[in-house]
């Protein structure tokens, strides 16, 4: 059974306290009950249950196919791990576009089945409807602009957004209407760190940034890559913490070798 968001040590408001004070927060991935207690020991500020299970955990090539009952089970894994981060929620794709009831049935089933904290939702004006009405009904939102993965297929590429000035503009706008509609905090993906800094600046609510430079509020990374578990994905945004798949590598060639040598289990491994 999770530890429920009474006892949650950080909360909506506290991240709001830490924008003021000029404290930055902290945010990673995590999808599975053993990682996500350790990047609660860590002192982590928000775990967010990301769609990108999709690719990390699924293989997949986008974050399109995650089901809600997906993200529901890795929702729930993470929050019985966790005591002291505040755990944010991908709203998967189909789930809230185009239809502001089904968006609100999909938040209330994810924040029931899962206890988590708060939802995260990729769009603007878009997708302002769907927005309010999950607001409405008391779940937090947190919003996500720039990068959006689950519209990869309009894209038709994962580089830089908003470079070219009506694209900045409207993501001006569509930060300040999410901020006005009540979202408590938003996500930056993949845009110059100078559109950053201005949404940064103009906005009262936390700006979490990824490939969106240092003036953000705060920085969120994929666990896996930052881990370097993934040595197939390296963008200029991504500082590696770790040489995991190196150190997996080693322990399963090892593990391998030992069994097939006969040297697992010895004596003082075997009852
Ligand atoms: O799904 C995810 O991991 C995300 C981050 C890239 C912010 O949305």
């Amino acid at each position: 059974m999770s530890t429920g968001s009474t006892t949650r040590v950080i909360t909506t408001h506290k991240l709001l306290e830490m924008k003021q004070k000029g404290e930055k927060i902290s945010m990673l991935t995590a999808y599975d009950y053993t990682s996500a207690k350790i990047v609660d020991e860590a002192g982590i500020d928000i775990i967010l249950v990301g769609d990108s299970a999709a690719n990390v955990m699924a293989g997949h090539e986008t974050t399109l196919p995650i089901t809600i009952d997906q993200m529901i089970y890795h929702a729930q894994s993470v929050m019985r791990a966790v005591k002291n981060p505040l755990v944010v929620v991908d709203m998967p794709f189909g789930t809230y576009q185009g239809n502001p009831k089904e968006a609100v049935r999909s938040a209330i089933r994810i924040m029931k089945e899962s206890e988590a904290d708060a939802v995260k939702m990729e769009g603007g004006s878009e997708i302002m409807e769907s927005v309010e009405r999950i607001l409405s009904t008391g779940i937090p939102v947190m919003g996500h602009l720039g990068l959006t993965p689950q519209s990869i297929h309009k894209f038709g590429t994962y580089a830089v957004r908003a470079k070219e000035e009506a694209e900045a503009k409207k993501l001006i706008e569509d930060a300040i209407a999410l901020e006005k509609a009540g979202c408590f905090a938003i996500v930056l993906e993949k845009i110059p760190a100078v559109l950053a800094k201005q949404v940064s600046e103009a906005l009262s609510i936390p700006v979490i940034g990824i490939g969106a430079g240092k003036y953000c509020d705060g920085q969120v990374l994929v666990m896996h890559d930052m881990l370097g578990l993934n040595n197939s994905f390296s963008p200029r945004f991504l500082r590696r913490y770790g040489n995991m798949y190196e150190e997996y590598l080693k322990a399963f060639r090892n593990y391998v070798e030992d069994v097939k040598s006969g040297d697992f289990p010895n004596e003082s491994e075997q009852y």
